[in-house]
């Protein structure tokens, strides 16, 4: 059912009164339009109700624009663009006032909800992928060192006839245990842990190179950039995304990871590629992946911004305030 607008409405109640009003104080004036005097009255009549009607419409728009105004502003408020509220408006009513500020107590709170429920996930995701790459690591990559040992040991005194499988076999073993590596680096780098951010940057992009065939540079303007564990994990995820989708979808001859401001107040997180670019309503509406990036820079309080590269390609740039910063 198509429903009328509140302001709609109301012009339409004014108008059937006043002109309800009308008619009845003409009828009680006995107003006789067969005359020139009651003709010209009638006139006068017609006049006064349509510009009653008008200055109604004025005076009655101006009242209602500040609910519009508002109704506007919940209309676009999107909670992964964090920090939009109503404004007040010029001759805004105590009860708009009211409703305005209820609502934008309402989105601080499901902003802090959400953030903080978000992150949660997130931490526990990221526990979990430690789990599981602790296990891949100590437990399954031990048996499978304990089962290329024995094969060694095995292929030792092995008849000269089974020497080939036995090498084969071993050959498999170790193959195994290196994708198993992988898969528990991919899942939780120890070298973040172990040795910071910009060594496990490093050893991403070489790797990433190695495994694609893609010259991959890194650079950085300090040693050690001054941000906190979690934007430090964050940092690492949204460049592992980035050149997971490099790999997949850019088909790009070179690639550059830069991390600028190590220093500063703010780390620029640069990923650039030269490959076929990024289609805008992709960056809009993207996968998983660039939905995965941009909650996580929300959550890390910092700004993603994915750009065409000058000269063809795409640069994934995440800004992070460092720790101790004031926010700006
Ligand atoms: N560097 C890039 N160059 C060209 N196209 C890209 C690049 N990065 C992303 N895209 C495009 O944006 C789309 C969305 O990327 P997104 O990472 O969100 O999803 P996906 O990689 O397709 O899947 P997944 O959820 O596994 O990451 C991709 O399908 C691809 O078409
Ligand atoms: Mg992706």
């Amino acid at each position: 059912m198509r429903r009328t607008a509140l302001l709609s409405q109301v012009l339409a109640v004014n108008t059937l009164l006043v002109v309800a009003t009308v008619f009845a104080a003409s009828v009680a004036a006995r107003l006789d339009l067969s005359d020139a005097s009651g003709a010209r009255q009638f006139l006068v009549l017609v006049a006064a109700i349509l510009a009653t009607l008008l200055a109604n419409n004025f005076v009655m728009r101006r009242r209602f624009a500040p609910l519009e105004s508002l109704t506007r502003t919940m209309e676009c408020v999107d909670l992964t663009i964090p920090g939009i509220r109503a404004q007040p408006q010029h001759g805004e009513p105590a009860d708009v006032a009211r409703l305005r500020q209820a609502f934008n107590l309402m989105l601080s709170r499901l902003e802090s909800e959400r953030s903080g429920s978000a992150t949660a996930v997130l931490r526990a995701q990221e526990a979990e992928r430690a789990r599981v790459a602790r296990d891949l690591h100590d437990e399954v990559n031990q048996a499978l060192a304990a089962v290329s040992l024995r094969l060694a040991a095995t292929a030792e005194h092995a008849p000269p006839e089974f020497a080939e499988e036995l090498a084969e076999t071993q050959r498999l073993a170790g193959q195994a245990m290196q994708e198993l590596l992988g898969l528990a680096r991919e899942l939780r780098p120890s070298a973040l842990d172990d040795h910071g951010l910009l060594p496990a940057l490093r050893t991403q992009v070489r790797l990433f190179g190695e495994r694609w065939g893609i010259p991959a540079r890194f650079a950085a303007d300090g040693t050690r950039p001054l941000l906190g564990e979690f934007e430090q994990l964050v940092v690492y995820r949204v460049v592992q995304e980035a050149l997971s989708n490099i790999a997949r979808h850019a088909h790009a001859e070179n690639v550059k990871v830069t991390v600028m401001g190590c220093n500063g107040a703010q780390v620029k997180v640069s990923v650039i590629d030269d490959g076929v670019g990024l289609a805008p309503e992709r960056v809009r509406d993207g996968g998983s992946g660039l939905v995965g990036m941009r909650e996580r820079a929300l959550l890390a309080g910092a700004r993603l911004e994915i750009v065409p590269t000058a000269g063809g390609g795409t640069t994934v740039e995440l800004t992070v305030r460092a720790r101790g910063a004031r926010s700006s």
